[in-house]
């Protein structure tokens, strides 16, 4: 077999169909607005292809089996790899002018990346949900229309567990939680009081009433802000306005792992975590650069080929209802000063350590 075979060259180099030549008016970079889309397309596809392998990996009916972990951390390096990749190309297509693409615009209406069926995927399979979209995104399977295969692979990527639900129920299972036993989030309730207390005491001993008023109101907001991860009400009243996204006992896992990240058995489970916020950050990012292309190509008052208010829809997804692993963002919010970490038990310790030569217990079982 030749190398043109194997990679079915003949169907990929073909398929660059420039609707200006065809109109006996070609231009120049329709040919790279072409190629840039595929390739888009093609990547997008290798990284639908990796997620769906690592949710089959943590989708494993007897729990993620921990030997697993680091093939599931290889992957997902891997995708942060190829989005970076896919947010700078976006300056490759920039060096096409906003002339020149006026010139063939008119041709691909109403075309559009708003039917990009691998992007919802995308957006799906990581765990993005519908109410979270902004309005004229909600009913983004209109788009597929006659297209019954993009519609079947959307409404079972609707349907199917996404990697942020599998990645909740991972962290629920969080050794370590258990009330009883090392009963981590009692021991967190008990030092935010001890943190909150200290803070308002050396507050009181300020010499003006002025400055006390001032640090003890400060004292207030923290409490409030503790409050709404220590008190579950609160915390699911976030989760029920979008605020929040994962449930109360995941939360406290996705915690306890960032304060226990040393101990060799949350090294692996501290790396995924920030793979998954770099996926996050990096598709936001690619939406920026997207933002800003279409802004400098059509302006912010031209609609888009696919029906949208172009620029200002566009703007609005950058917001963080489009962030799946927002609480991992916010995490930073919830910790204490190393000094206020609780201490782990002798027991606790050792389940989180591994040695050489010793049998390993299974992490999550
Ligand atoms: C000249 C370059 C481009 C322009 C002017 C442009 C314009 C737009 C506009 C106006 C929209 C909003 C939907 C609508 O059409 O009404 C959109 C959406 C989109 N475009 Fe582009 N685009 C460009 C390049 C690209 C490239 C290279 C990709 C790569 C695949 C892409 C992917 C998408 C996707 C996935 C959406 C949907 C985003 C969402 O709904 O969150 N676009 N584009």
């Amino acid at each position: 077999m030749l190398y043109g075979e194997y990679l079915q060259l003949e169907k990929i180099l073909n398929a660059q169909r420039m609707l200006s030549q065809v109109h006996n008016l070609p231009v120049h970079d329709e040919h790279l607005f072409i190629v840039t889309h595929q390739a888009y397309e093609l990547w997008f596809k290798q990284i639908i292809f990796e997620l769906d392998s690592v949710r089959a990996l943590f989708s494993s009916s007897e729990g993620l089996d921990e030997s697993q972990t680091l093939d599931i951390l290889k992957r997902l390096s891997r995708i942060v790899l190829i989005l970076k990749l896919l947010v700078d190309q976006v300056m490759i297509l920039e060096t096409m002018t906003p002339l020149d693409f006026m010139e063939f615009r008119g041709y691909l209406c109403p075309a559009s990346g708003f039917q990009s069926a691998q992007f919802r995927l995308i957006e799906n399979i990581l765990g993005m949900k519908q109410e979270n979209r902004v309005r004229f995104n909600q009913h983004y399977s209109c788009v597929f229309g006659r297209d019954e295969e993009a519609l079947a692979a959307i409404e079972k990527s609707e349907r199917e567990p996404s990697l942020a639900n599998l990645v909740e129920r991972w962290l629920e299972r969080t050794p370590g939680l258990e009330e009883d036993g090392f009963d981590f989030w009692g021991k967190y309730k008990c030092n935010v009081g001890a943190l909150l207390q200290e803070q308002r005491d050396a507050a009181m001993k300020k010499d003006t009433e002025s400055e006390r008023a001032f640090n003890l109101a400060d004292c207030e907001k923290k409490k409030a802000m503790f409050d709404t991860v220590l008190d579950e009400d609160i915390h699911n009243s976030l989760v029920q306005r979008g605020e929040r996204r994962f449930t109360h006992k995941a939360l406290q896992g996705a915690i306890m792992i960032t304060f226990y990240r040393d101990e060799p058995r949350f090294n692996q489970p501290h790396q995924l975590l920030t793979l998954l916020m770099d996926i996050d950050s990096l598709i936001t990012k690619w939406r920026y650069n997207h933002v800003l292309m279409v802004q400098r190509m059509i302006g912010s008052q031209h609609l888009g080929t696919g029906g949208s208010s172009g620029y200002q829809y566009l703007r609005s997804t950058l917001s963080d209802r489009y962030k799946v692993f927002l609480d991992l963002f916010n995490l930073s919010t919830f910790l204490l000063p190393r000094t206020y970490i609780p201490p782990l038990t002798s027991s606790m310790k050792s389940r989180l350590n591994t040695h050489w030569g010793s049998s390993n217990e299974a992490l999550y079982c």
